[in-house]
Protein backbone atom coordinates (compact mmCIF):
# COMPACT_ATOMS: atom_id res chain seq x y z
CA UNK A 1 0.00 0.00 0.00
CA UNK A 2 2.56 2.44 0.94
CA UNK A 3 4.36 2.35 -2.70
CA UNK A 4 1.03 3.00 -4.19
CA UNK A 5 0.24 6.10 -1.98
CA UNK A 6 4.22 7.37 -2.94
CA UNK A 7 3.68 6.67 -6.09
CA UNK A 8 0.10 8.56 -6.83
CA UNK A 9 1.52 11.96 -6.87
CA UNK A 10 3.67 10.73 -9.63
CA UNK A 11 0.82 9.45 -11.95
CA UNK A 12 -0.60 12.62 -13.33
CA UNK A 13 3.67 13.58 -14.46
CA UNK A 14 3.86 10.27 -15.78
CA UNK A 15 0.40 10.40 -17.91
CA UNK A 16 2.02 13.78 -18.99
CA UNK A 17 5.43 12.25 -19.80
CA UNK A 18 3.90 9.36 -22.09
CA UNK A 19 1.48 12.04 -23.97
CA UNK A 20 4.97 13.89 -24.89
CA UNK A 21 6.83 11.17 -25.91
CA UNK A 22 7.23 11.52 -29.93
CA UNK A 23 5.56 8.34 -31.61
CA UNK A 24 8.48 5.52 -32.55
CA UNK A 25 8.94 5.98 -36.44
CA UNK A 26 7.45 2.66 -37.78
CA UNK A 27 9.97 -0.58 -38.63
CA UNK A 28 7.39 -2.57 -39.77
CA UNK A 29 4.92 -2.40 -43.19
CA UNK A 30 3.01 1.18 -43.63
CA UNK A 31 0.09 1.37 -45.49
CA UNK A 32 -2.24 4.77 -46.23
CA UNK A 33 -5.43 3.48 -45.60
CA UNK A 34 -6.11 -0.46 -44.94
CA UNK A 35 -4.43 -3.34 -43.30
CA UNK A 36 -4.86 -7.01 -42.49
CA UNK A 37 -2.46 -8.68 -40.25
CA UNK A 38 -2.85 -12.58 -39.78
CA UNK A 39 -0.71 -15.66 -39.78
CA UNK A 40 -0.08 -16.35 -43.39
CA UNK A 41 -0.11 -13.80 -46.53
CA UNK A 42 -2.38 -15.70 -48.54
CA UNK A 43 -5.30 -14.70 -45.73
CA UNK A 44 -4.01 -11.48 -45.31
CA UNK A 45 -4.00 -10.55 -48.83
CA UNK A 46 -7.59 -11.89 -49.15
CA UNK A 47 -8.46 -9.62 -46.32
CA UNK A 48 -7.24 -6.86 -47.85
CA UNK A 49 -8.15 -7.06 -51.62
CA UNK A 50 -11.89 -7.64 -50.13
CA UNK A 51 -10.98 -4.22 -48.29
CA UNK A 52 -9.80 -2.63 -51.60
CA UNK A 53 -13.21 -3.53 -53.56
CA UNK A 54 -15.03 -1.61 -51.32
CA UNK A 55 -15.81 -4.22 -48.35
CA UNK A 56 -15.47 -3.20 -44.63
CA UNK A 57 -13.21 -4.52 -41.96
CA UNK A 58 -16.13 -6.84 -40.96
CA UNK A 59 -16.61 -8.18 -44.66
CA UNK A 60 -12.52 -8.68 -44.89
CA UNK A 61 -12.85 -10.64 -41.05
CA UNK A 62 -15.24 -12.98 -43.04
CA UNK A 63 -12.77 -13.17 -45.45
CA UNK A 64 -9.87 -13.67 -43.66
CA UNK A 65 -11.39 -16.16 -41.20
CA UNK A 66 -12.16 -18.54 -43.99
CA UNK A 67 -9.12 -17.90 -45.97
CA UNK A 68 -7.09 -18.97 -42.75
CA UNK A 69 -9.14 -22.41 -42.79
CA UNK A 70 -7.04 -22.97 -46.28
CA UNK A 71 -4.14 -21.35 -45.38
CA UNK A 72 -3.51 -22.09 -42.30
CA UNK A 73 -4.76 -25.41 -41.21
CA UNK A 74 -3.26 -25.82 -38.12
CA UNK A 75 -5.27 -23.41 -35.99
CA UNK A 76 -7.69 -21.63 -38.93
CA UNK A 77 -10.84 -23.18 -38.68
CA UNK A 78 -14.31 -24.05 -39.73
CA UNK A 79 -14.49 -26.63 -36.85
CA UNK A 80 -13.53 -24.30 -34.01
CA UNK A 81 -14.98 -20.81 -32.66
CA UNK A 82 -13.01 -18.15 -31.60
CA UNK A 83 -13.78 -14.63 -30.30
CA UNK A 84 -13.87 -10.90 -31.92
CA UNK A 85 -13.54 -7.51 -30.03
CA UNK A 86 -14.52 -4.43 -32.41
CA UNK A 87 -14.56 -1.04 -32.67
CA UNK A 88 -16.13 1.20 -35.63
CA UNK A 89 -15.14 4.49 -36.60
CA UNK A 90 -17.82 6.10 -34.36
CA UNK A 91 -16.21 4.64 -31.47
CA UNK A 92 -18.76 1.89 -30.78
CA UNK A 93 -17.29 -1.33 -29.46
CA UNK A 94 -18.62 -5.05 -28.77
CA UNK A 95 -17.09 -8.27 -28.67
CA UNK A 96 -18.64 -11.16 -30.55
CA UNK A 97 -18.53 -15.17 -28.38
CA UNK A 98 -18.09 -17.36 -31.12
CA UNK A 99 -16.54 -20.34 -28.81
CA UNK A 100 -17.66 -23.75 -29.16
CA UNK A 101 -20.06 -25.25 -26.57
CA UNK A 102 -20.59 -28.44 -24.93
CA UNK A 103 -23.41 -30.50 -26.57
CA UNK A 104 -26.34 -31.50 -25.31
CA UNK A 105 -25.38 -34.78 -24.45
CA UNK A 106 -22.20 -33.60 -22.13
CA UNK A 107 -22.17 -33.87 -18.92
CA UNK A 108 -19.83 -33.13 -15.86
CA UNK A 109 -18.52 -36.77 -15.55
CA UNK A 110 -18.37 -37.65 -19.12
CA UNK A 111 -14.45 -38.00 -19.59
CA UNK A 112 -13.91 -40.12 -16.41
CA UNK A 113 -14.13 -43.90 -16.22
CA UNK A 114 -16.48 -46.16 -13.67
CA UNK A 115 -13.56 -45.86 -10.71
CA UNK A 116 -14.11 -41.95 -11.08
CA UNK A 117 -10.51 -41.43 -13.28
CA UNK A 118 -9.77 -39.23 -16.12
CA UNK A 119 -9.84 -41.56 -19.21
CA UNK A 120 -6.84 -40.92 -21.18
CA UNK A 121 -7.03 -38.89 -24.72
CA UNK A 122 -11.19 -39.30 -24.57
CA UNK A 123 -11.10 -35.08 -24.78
CA UNK A 124 -7.99 -34.36 -26.14
CA UNK A 125 -7.86 -36.69 -29.45
CA UNK A 126 -10.54 -38.13 -31.87
CA UNK A 127 -14.57 -37.38 -32.01
CA UNK A 128 -15.25 -37.64 -28.26
CA UNK A 129 -13.05 -34.31 -27.88
CA UNK A 130 -14.94 -31.82 -30.38
CA UNK A 131 -17.26 -29.49 -29.26
CA UNK A 132 -20.09 -27.76 -30.95
CA UNK A 133 -17.87 -25.32 -33.76
CA UNK A 134 -18.62 -22.07 -33.65
CA UNK A 135 -17.06 -20.34 -36.29
CA UNK A 136 -19.35 -20.78 -39.56
CA UNK A 137 -22.13 -18.74 -36.79
CA UNK A 138 -19.65 -16.14 -35.65
CA UNK A 139 -18.69 -14.98 -39.31
CA UNK A 140 -22.14 -14.98 -40.61
CA UNK A 141 -23.31 -12.73 -37.34
CA UNK A 142 -20.87 -10.52 -38.05
CA UNK A 143 -21.63 -10.11 -41.47
CA UNK A 144 -25.45 -10.13 -40.83
CA UNK A 145 -25.17 -7.19 -38.33
CA UNK A 146 -22.05 -5.20 -40.08
CA UNK A 147 -21.39 -6.69 -43.42
CA UNK A 148 -21.74 -4.62 -46.98
CA UNK A 149 -21.18 -6.71 -49.33
CA UNK A 150 -22.78 -9.92 -50.50
CA UNK A 151 -21.64 -13.18 -48.60
CA UNK A 152 -21.07 -14.75 -52.02
CA UNK A 153 -18.89 -11.91 -52.91
CA UNK A 154 -16.40 -12.74 -49.84
CA UNK A 155 -16.44 -15.73 -49.84
CA UNK A 156 -15.54 -16.12 -53.95
CA UNK A 157 -11.77 -15.86 -53.51
CA UNK A 158 -11.80 -18.13 -50.57
CA UNK A 159 -13.08 -20.54 -52.75
CA UNK A 160 -10.84 -20.06 -55.58
CA UNK A 161 -7.86 -20.34 -52.75
CA UNK A 162 -8.85 -23.69 -51.90
CA UNK A 163 -9.38 -24.93 -55.33
CA UNK A 164 -5.78 -23.29 -56.77
CA UNK A 165 -4.07 -24.16 -53.38
CA UNK A 166 -1.91 -23.11 -50.86
CA UNK A 167 2.20 -23.37 -51.32
CA UNK A 168 3.96 -25.29 -48.09
CA UNK A 169 5.84 -23.01 -46.12
CA UNK A 170 9.02 -24.59 -44.10
CA UNK A 171 7.30 -24.06 -40.95
CA UNK A 172 4.10 -25.83 -42.60
CA UNK A 173 6.20 -28.56 -43.38
CA UNK A 174 7.64 -28.96 -40.38
CA UNK A 175 4.25 -29.11 -38.31
CA UNK A 176 2.17 -31.22 -40.42
CA UNK A 177 5.18 -34.12 -40.44
CA UNK A 178 5.11 -33.84 -36.86
CA UNK A 179 0.99 -35.08 -36.42
CA UNK A 180 1.04 -37.04 -39.25
CA UNK A 181 1.03 -40.39 -37.69
CA UNK A 182 -2.08 -38.82 -35.10
CA UNK A 183 -3.70 -37.86 -38.06
CA UNK A 184 -3.53 -41.75 -39.81
CA UNK A 185 -4.03 -43.31 -36.11
CA UNK A 186 -7.42 -41.20 -35.78
CA UNK A 187 -8.65 -41.01 -39.75
CA UNK A 188 -7.33 -43.82 -41.14
CA UNK A 189 -4.14 -43.99 -43.73
CA UNK A 190 -6.68 -42.91 -46.63
CA UNK A 191 -7.05 -39.30 -45.31
CA UNK A 192 -5.55 -36.40 -46.81
CA UNK A 193 -2.91 -35.67 -44.71
CA UNK A 194 -1.22 -38.94 -44.18
CA UNK A 195 -0.11 -37.64 -47.41
CA UNK A 196 3.21 -36.22 -46.78
CA UNK A 197 3.50 -32.55 -47.61
CA UNK A 198 7.06 -31.19 -48.10
CA UNK A 199 7.98 -27.41 -48.74
CA UNK A 200 6.88 -25.66 -51.78
CA UNK A 201 4.09 -28.47 -52.77
CA UNK A 202 0.79 -27.04 -53.06
CA UNK A 203 -2.11 -28.04 -51.25
CA UNK A 204 -5.65 -28.03 -53.13
CA UNK A 205 -9.01 -28.50 -50.91
CA UNK A 206 -11.47 -29.12 -53.41
CA UNK A 207 -13.73 -30.73 -50.45
CA UNK A 208 -13.61 -27.84 -48.42
CA UNK A 209 -14.37 -25.51 -51.96
CA UNK A 210 -17.94 -27.45 -51.44
CA UNK A 211 -18.73 -26.66 -47.86
CA UNK A 212 -17.42 -22.98 -48.67
CA UNK A 213 -20.05 -23.09 -51.61
CA UNK A 214 -22.90 -24.47 -49.23
CA UNK A 215 -21.90 -21.15 -46.52
CA UNK A 216 -21.70 -18.71 -49.55
CA UNK A 217 -25.04 -19.81 -50.66
CA UNK A 218 -27.11 -20.36 -47.70
CA UNK A 219 -25.15 -18.76 -44.76
CA UNK A 220 -25.43 -20.22 -41.43
CA UNK A 221 -28.04 -22.96 -42.68
CA UNK A 222 -25.26 -24.04 -45.29
CA UNK A 223 -23.34 -25.59 -41.72
CA UNK A 224 -25.46 -25.84 -39.17
CA UNK A 225 -28.45 -27.66 -41.42
CA UNK A 226 -29.35 -29.45 -44.27
CA UNK A 227 -26.45 -31.46 -46.19
CA UNK A 228 -23.29 -30.58 -44.36
CA UNK A 229 -24.62 -30.78 -40.90
CA UNK A 230 -26.09 -34.34 -41.60
CA UNK A 231 -22.76 -35.32 -43.31
CA UNK A 232 -20.84 -33.90 -40.07
CA UNK A 233 -22.61 -35.22 -36.85
CA UNK A 234 -23.10 -38.56 -38.92
CA UNK A 235 -19.03 -38.66 -39.25
CA UNK A 236 -18.62 -37.51 -36.02
CA UNK A 237 -21.43 -40.02 -34.75
CA UNK A 238 -19.40 -43.00 -36.64
CA UNK A 239 -16.50 -41.78 -35.08
CA UNK A 240 -17.66 -42.36 -31.63
CA UNK A 241 -18.26 -38.36 -30.81
CA UNK A 242 -21.18 -36.79 -29.23
CA UNK A 243 -22.29 -33.74 -31.36
CA UNK A 244 -25.84 -34.05 -33.14
CA UNK A 245 -27.64 -32.13 -35.65
CA UNK A 246 -29.81 -30.69 -33.09
CA UNK A 247 -26.28 -29.54 -31.54
CA UNK A 248 -25.46 -28.09 -35.35
CA UNK A 249 -28.79 -26.19 -35.35
CA UNK A 250 -28.77 -24.72 -31.84
CA UNK A 251 -25.31 -23.45 -32.12
CA UNK A 252 -25.43 -19.87 -31.99
CA UNK A 253 -22.99 -16.93 -31.33
CA UNK A 254 -23.29 -14.47 -28.89
CA UNK A 255 -22.60 -10.54 -28.56
CA UNK A 256 -21.23 -10.02 -25.35
CA UNK A 257 -20.60 -6.56 -23.87
CA UNK A 258 -16.55 -6.20 -24.36
CA UNK A 259 -13.90 -5.47 -20.93
CA UNK A 260 -13.28 -1.76 -20.90
CA UNK A 261 -11.06 0.04 -18.48
CA UNK A 262 -7.81 2.73 -18.95
CA UNK A 263 -4.31 2.10 -18.55
CA UNK A 264 -2.74 5.53 -17.66
CA UNK A 265 -4.05 7.49 -20.68
CA UNK A 266 -4.60 3.91 -22.73
CA UNK A 267 -8.34 3.01 -22.71
CA UNK A 268 -8.33 -0.79 -23.71
CA UNK A 269 -11.24 -2.59 -24.90
CA UNK A 270 -10.62 -6.66 -24.78
CA UNK A 271 -13.24 -9.64 -24.65
CA UNK A 272 -15.02 -10.83 -21.71
CA UNK A 273 -16.23 -13.77 -20.31
CA UNK A 274 -16.15 -17.27 -21.49
CA UNK A 275 -12.92 -15.59 -22.48
CA UNK A 276 -10.49 -14.88 -19.01
CA UNK A 277 -8.27 -12.93 -21.61
CA UNK A 278 -10.53 -9.28 -20.74
CA UNK A 279 -10.40 -10.13 -17.46
CA UNK A 280 -7.18 -11.17 -16.58
CA UNK A 281 -5.30 -8.27 -18.46
CA UNK A 282 -7.35 -5.73 -17.09
CA UNK A 283 -6.18 -7.30 -13.38
CA UNK A 284 -2.52 -7.43 -14.70
CA UNK A 285 -2.32 -3.77 -15.96
CA UNK A 286 -4.44 -2.09 -13.23
CA UNK A 287 -1.91 -4.14 -10.76
CA UNK A 288 1.38 -2.01 -13.00
CA UNK A 289 -0.15 0.90 -13.11
CA UNK A 290 0.63 3.05 -10.38
CA UNK A 291 4.34 2.16 -11.16
CA UNK A 292 6.57 4.16 -13.68
CA UNK A 293 7.05 1.16 -16.05
CA UNK A 294 8.97 3.10 -18.40
CA UNK A 295 11.78 4.22 -15.75
CA UNK A 296 12.29 0.61 -14.51
CA UNK A 297 13.10 -0.27 -18.52
CA UNK A 298 12.39 -2.26 -21.03
CA UNK A 299 12.53 -6.37 -20.04
CA UNK A 300 14.61 -4.87 -16.96
CA UNK A 301 14.88 -6.87 -13.47
CA UNK A 302 12.58 -4.39 -12.28
CA UNK A 303 9.91 -4.73 -15.04
CA UNK A 304 9.70 -8.82 -14.90
CA UNK A 305 9.37 -8.72 -11.21
CA UNK A 306 6.79 -6.24 -11.25
CA UNK A 307 4.59 -7.74 -14.58
CA UNK A 308 5.18 -11.55 -13.65
CA UNK A 309 4.03 -10.65 -9.83
CA UNK A 310 0.81 -8.84 -11.20
CA UNK A 311 0.22 -11.67 -13.57
CA UNK A 312 0.71 -14.17 -10.46
CA UNK A 313 -2.02 -12.53 -9.10
CA UNK A 314 -4.33 -12.25 -11.77
CA UNK A 315 -3.66 -15.56 -13.00
CA UNK A 316 -4.58 -17.26 -9.52
CA UNK A 317 -7.75 -15.98 -9.72
CA UNK A 318 -8.46 -16.37 -13.56
CA UNK A 319 -9.40 -20.30 -12.99
CA UNK A 320 -11.30 -19.80 -9.87
CA UNK A 321 -13.73 -17.09 -10.76
CA UNK A 322 -14.38 -17.42 -14.66
CA UNK A 323 -15.99 -19.46 -16.30
CA UNK A 324 -19.32 -19.32 -19.06
CA UNK A 325 -21.23 -16.70 -18.03
CA UNK A 326 -24.25 -18.03 -19.12
CA UNK A 327 -24.22 -20.58 -16.49
CA UNK A 328 -21.56 -18.96 -13.28
CA UNK A 329 -21.93 -15.69 -11.29
CA UNK A 330 -18.76 -13.86 -11.78
CA UNK A 331 -17.75 -11.42 -9.96
CA UNK A 332 -16.75 -8.81 -12.11
CA UNK A 333 -17.10 -5.86 -9.46
CA UNK A 334 -14.76 -7.45 -7.08
CA UNK A 335 -11.94 -8.60 -9.54
CA UNK A 336 -11.44 -5.62 -11.28
CA UNK A 337 -11.84 -2.87 -8.33
CA UNK A 338 -8.77 -0.54 -7.58
CA UNK A 339 -9.55 -0.97 -3.99
CA UNK A 340 -9.36 -5.23 -4.67
CA UNK A 341 -5.98 -5.11 -6.84
CA UNK A 342 -4.31 -2.69 -4.49
CA UNK A 343 -4.92 -4.88 -2.31
CA UNK A 344 -3.54 -8.16 -3.82
CA UNK A 345 -0.68 -6.10 -4.12
CA UNK A 346 0.11 -5.31 -1.23
CA UNK A 347 2.49 -8.73 -0.34
CA UNK A 348 4.74 -7.54 -3.57
CA UNK A 349 8.08 -5.73 -2.99
CA UNK A 350 10.95 -5.69 -5.57
CA UNK A 351 13.33 -7.73 -2.67
CA UNK A 352 12.37 -10.94 -3.25
CA UNK A 353 9.53 -12.97 -5.08
CA UNK A 354 6.28 -13.61 -3.21
CA UNK A 355 5.62 -17.47 -3.88
CA UNK A 356 2.75 -19.09 -5.50
CA UNK A 357 1.91 -20.68 -2.68
CA UNK A 358 1.44 -17.81 -0.61
CA UNK A 359 -1.35 -16.22 -3.25
CA UNK A 360 -5.21 -17.55 -2.77
CA UNK A 361 -6.58 -20.29 -4.74
CA UNK A 362 -3.41 -22.02 -4.93
CA UNK A 363 -4.74 -25.02 -6.74
CA UNK A 364 -5.74 -24.39 -9.94
CA UNK A 365 -2.91 -24.95 -12.10
CA UNK A 366 -3.44 -23.31 -15.95
CA UNK A 367 -1.32 -24.29 -19.12
CA UNK A 368 -3.08 -24.17 -22.23
CA UNK A 369 -2.55 -25.32 -25.90
CA UNK A 370 -0.07 -22.46 -28.12
CA UNK A 371 -2.00 -23.45 -31.23
CA UNK A 372 -4.36 -20.69 -32.38
CA UNK A 373 -4.27 -18.15 -34.05
CA UNK A 374 -4.85 -14.03 -34.38
CA UNK A 375 -5.66 -11.60 -37.23
CA UNK A 376 -5.99 -7.62 -36.79
CA UNK A 377 -7.90 -5.81 -39.45
CA UNK A 378 -8.50 -1.38 -39.72
CA UNK A 379 -10.01 -0.41 -43.16
CA UNK A 380 -10.04 2.83 -44.49
CA UNK A 381 -13.49 4.40 -42.43
CA UNK A 382 -10.91 3.41 -39.64
CA UNK A 383 -13.38 0.60 -38.22
CA UNK A 384 -11.09 -2.12 -36.19
CA UNK A 385 -11.74 -5.79 -35.81
CA UNK A 386 -9.76 -8.19 -33.34
CA UNK A 387 -10.45 -11.94 -33.74
CA UNK A 388 -8.71 -15.05 -32.56
CA UNK A 389 -9.64 -18.33 -33.26
CA UNK A 390 -9.09 -21.89 -33.07
CA UNK A 391 -9.15 -25.48 -32.92
CA UNK A 392 -7.08 -26.02 -29.42
CA UNK A 393 -4.46 -28.38 -30.04
CA UNK A 394 -2.39 -28.67 -33.25
CA UNK A 395 -5.21 -29.33 -35.98
CA UNK A 396 -7.76 -29.80 -32.80
CA UNK A 397 -8.80 -33.31 -32.41
CA UNK A 398 -6.45 -34.44 -35.40
CA UNK A 399 -9.82 -35.24 -36.69
CA UNK A 400 -10.45 -34.85 -40.77
CA UNK A 401 -14.01 -35.24 -42.32
CA UNK A 402 -11.84 -35.94 -45.83
CA UNK A 403 -15.68 -35.57 -47.12
CA UNK A 404 -15.86 -31.75 -45.64
CA UNK A 405 -12.50 -30.64 -46.11
CA UNK A 406 -11.55 -30.04 -42.59
CA UNK A 407 -10.38 -30.55 -38.99
CA UNK A 408 -12.90 -30.93 -35.59
CA UNK A 409 -11.65 -28.85 -32.56
CA UNK A 410 -10.49 -30.59 -29.29
CA UNK A 411 -11.70 -27.65 -27.38
CA UNK A 412 -13.57 -30.16 -24.86
CA UNK A 413 -10.73 -30.09 -22.89
CA UNK A 414 -10.21 -26.84 -22.18
CA UNK A 415 -13.30 -27.76 -19.58
CA UNK A 416 -11.85 -29.23 -16.71
CA UNK A 417 -12.96 -32.62 -16.68
CA UNK A 418 -12.48 -33.22 -13.00
CA UNK A 419 -11.62 -30.97 -9.97
CA UNK A 420 -7.67 -31.22 -9.23
CA UNK A 421 -6.93 -33.89 -12.19
CA UNK A 422 -5.05 -31.91 -14.82
CA UNK A 423 -6.02 -31.88 -18.77
CA UNK A 424 -3.46 -32.50 -21.43
CA UNK A 425 -1.82 -29.18 -21.15
CA UNK A 426 -1.57 -29.61 -16.83
CA UNK A 427 -5.05 -27.33 -16.83
CA UNK A 428 -6.15 -28.23 -13.42
CA UNK A 429 -10.33 -27.32 -13.51
CA UNK A 430 -12.13 -25.45 -11.06
CA UNK A 431 -15.95 -25.66 -10.32
CA UNK A 432 -16.42 -22.89 -12.17
CA UNK A 433 -15.80 -24.21 -15.53
CA UNK A 434 -17.22 -27.56 -15.32
CA UNK A 435 -18.60 -29.45 -18.05
CA UNK A 436 -22.14 -29.21 -18.33
CA UNK A 437 -24.46 -29.51 -21.64
CA UNK A 438 -24.31 -26.34 -24.04
CA UNK A 439 -21.71 -24.55 -21.62
CA UNK A 440 -18.74 -22.61 -23.42
CA UNK A 441 -15.47 -24.03 -21.86
CA UNK A 442 -13.17 -21.23 -20.46
CA UNK A 443 -10.26 -19.52 -22.92
CA UNK A 444 -8.05 -17.13 -23.00
CA UNK A 445 -8.05 -15.91 -25.69
CA UNK A 446 -7.47 -12.01 -26.12
CA UNK A 447 -8.18 -9.76 -29.19
CA UNK A 448 -8.03 -6.53 -28.03
CA UNK A 449 -8.32 -3.17 -29.43
CA UNK A 450 -6.71 0.09 -27.98
CA UNK A 451 -7.44 3.62 -28.17
CA UNK A 452 -5.07 6.85 -27.01
CA UNK A 453 -6.16 10.16 -26.79
CA UNK A 454 -9.76 9.01 -27.44
CA UNK A 455 -8.79 7.59 -31.01
CA UNK A 456 -8.11 3.88 -32.18
CA UNK A 457 -4.45 3.22 -31.65
CA UNK A 458 -3.58 -0.59 -31.40
CA UNK A 459 -5.37 -3.76 -32.47
CA UNK A 460 -3.83 -6.43 -30.97
CA UNK A 461 -3.96 -10.17 -30.51
CA UNK A 462 -2.10 -13.17 -30.35
CA UNK A 463 -2.24 -17.08 -30.15
CA UNK A 464 -0.44 -18.92 -27.30
CA UNK A 465 -2.74 -20.70 -24.55
CA UNK A 466 -2.45 -19.24 -21.12
CA UNK A 467 0.41 -17.33 -22.53
CA UNK A 468 -1.94 -15.45 -24.81
CA UNK A 469 -3.00 -12.88 -22.42
CA UNK A 470 0.68 -11.83 -20.69
CA UNK A 471 1.93 -11.60 -24.83
CA UNK A 472 -0.69 -9.14 -25.73
CA UNK A 473 0.03 -7.45 -22.43
CA UNK A 474 3.95 -7.23 -22.97
CA UNK A 475 3.20 -5.87 -26.75
CA UNK A 476 0.48 -3.23 -25.30
CA UNK A 477 3.51 -2.25 -22.91
CA UNK A 478 6.40 -2.21 -25.45
CA UNK A 479 4.28 0.44 -27.21
CA UNK A 480 3.34 2.22 -24.74
CA UNK A 481 5.63 2.52 -21.84
CA UNK A 482 8.97 1.63 -24.09
CA UNK A 483 7.58 3.17 -27.14
CA UNK A 484 8.21 0.94 -29.46
CA UNK A 485 7.29 0.55 -33.24
CA UNK A 486 4.54 -1.63 -33.98
CA UNK A 487 6.63 -4.38 -35.33
CA UNK A 488 9.87 -4.03 -32.69
CA UNK A 489 6.81 -4.37 -30.21
CA UNK A 490 5.91 -7.48 -31.81
CA UNK A 491 9.51 -8.50 -32.48
CA UNK A 492 10.59 -8.07 -28.71
CA UNK A 493 11.40 -11.23 -26.65
CA UNK A 494 8.88 -11.92 -24.13
CA UNK A 495 8.24 -13.87 -20.89
CA UNK A 496 5.35 -15.47 -19.12
CA UNK A 497 4.42 -16.56 -15.53
CA UNK A 498 0.77 -17.49 -14.54
CA UNK A 499 0.98 -18.18 -11.23
CA UNK A 500 1.17 -22.52 -11.04
CA UNK A 501 3.51 -23.49 -12.15
CA UNK A 502 5.36 -21.16 -10.02
CA UNK A 503 8.35 -20.37 -12.78
CA UNK A 504 9.04 -17.81 -14.83
CA UNK A 505 9.15 -18.84 -18.45
CA UNK A 506 11.47 -16.63 -21.03
CA UNK A 507 12.04 -17.41 -24.97
CA UNK A 508 15.05 -18.85 -25.20
CA UNK A 509 18.15 -16.56 -25.98
CA UNK A 510 16.12 -13.54 -25.87
CA UNK A 511 17.24 -12.51 -22.15
CA UNK A 512 20.69 -12.00 -21.01
CA UNK A 513 21.95 -14.14 -18.10
CA UNK A 514 22.97 -11.65 -15.76
CA UNK A 515 19.27 -10.90 -16.01
CA UNK A 516 18.11 -14.38 -14.96
CA UNK A 517 20.83 -14.53 -12.38
CA UNK A 518 19.64 -12.18 -10.86
CA UNK A 519 16.08 -12.91 -10.82
CA UNK A 520 17.42 -16.49 -9.50
CA UNK A 521 19.08 -14.35 -6.66
CA UNK A 522 15.14 -12.82 -6.05
CA UNK A 523 13.79 -16.38 -5.76
CA UNK A 524 12.44 -16.32 -8.93
CA UNK A 525 12.52 -19.88 -10.71
CA UNK A 526 13.77 -19.71 -14.36
CA UNK A 527 12.07 -21.66 -17.15
CA UNK A 528 14.28 -20.89 -20.74
CA UNK A 529 13.50 -24.52 -21.98
CA UNK A 530 9.43 -24.62 -21.71
CA UNK A 531 9.02 -22.94 -25.13
CA UNK A 532 10.99 -22.05 -28.08
CA UNK A 533 8.68 -19.32 -28.61
CA UNK A 534 5.50 -17.13 -26.54
CA UNK A 535 2.92 -15.91 -28.61
CA UNK A 536 2.74 -15.47 -32.52
CA UNK A 537 1.25 -11.81 -32.25
CA UNK A 538 -0.32 -10.12 -35.21
CA UNK A 539 -0.65 -6.11 -34.63
CA UNK A 540 -1.58 -3.12 -36.46
CA UNK A 541 -0.92 0.51 -34.67
CA UNK A 542 -2.46 3.87 -36.13
CA UNK A 543 0.17 6.73 -36.70
CA UNK A 544 -0.06 10.23 -35.93
CA UNK A 545 -0.59 10.90 -39.75
CA UNK A 546 -3.29 8.54 -39.57
CA UNK A 547 -1.34 5.67 -41.43
CA UNK A 548 -1.12 1.89 -40.51
CA UNK A 549 1.81 0.71 -39.46
CA UNK A 550 2.02 -3.27 -38.97
CA UNK A 551 3.41 -5.90 -36.77
CA UNK A 552 3.73 -8.93 -38.59
CA UNK A 553 5.32 -12.30 -35.70
CA UNK A 554 8.60 -12.62 -37.15
CA UNK A 555 7.74 -16.18 -35.22
CA UNK A 556 6.23 -17.31 -37.95
CA UNK A 557 4.83 -17.38 -41.52
CA UNK A 558 2.71 -13.86 -40.00
CA UNK A 559 2.04 -11.16 -43.04
CA UNK A 560 0.78 -7.93 -42.80
CA UNK A 561 -0.69 -6.83 -46.16
CA UNK A 562 -2.74 -3.37 -47.05
CA UNK A 563 -3.29 -0.49 -48.85
N1 LIG B 1 -7.96 -23.23 -26.64
C1 LIG B 1 -7.19 -22.13 -26.21
C2 LIG B 1 -8.01 -21.04 -25.60
O1 LIG B 1 -9.19 -20.97 -25.87
O2 LIG B 1 -7.53 -20.25 -24.85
Amino acid sequence: MKQFKLLAPLFALLIFSNCKKSPAAPTGLVTEKAMVVSAREEASKIGSDIMKKGGNAFDAMVATEMALVVAYPFAGNLGGGGFMVYRKADGEVGGLDYREKAPLSAHRDMYLDSLGNVVPDMSTVGATAVGVPGTVAGIIEVHKKFGSLPLEEIMAPVIALAEKGVVVTENQEKRLASQREKFIEINGDSTKFATEYKMNDTIKYPALANTFRSIAKNGRDGFYKGEVAQKLAAFIHEKGGYITEEDLEKYQAVWRKPIVFDYKDLHIISMSPPSSGGVTINQILKMMEPYDVAELGHNSTKMIQLFTEASRRAYADRNYFLGDPDFVEIPYDKLLSNSYLEERMQSFSFDKATKSSAVEHGNIEIIESMETTHYSIVDPQGNAVSVTTTLNGAYGSKLYSDELGFFLNNEMDDFSSKAGVPNMFGLIGAEANSIEAEKRMLSSMTPTIVEKDGKLWMVVGTPGGSTIITAVAQTILNGYEFNMSMQNAVNSPRFHHQWLPDMVIFEPDGFPSDLTDELKSKGYIINEERTPIIGKVDAIRVLPDGKLEGGADKRGDDAAVGF
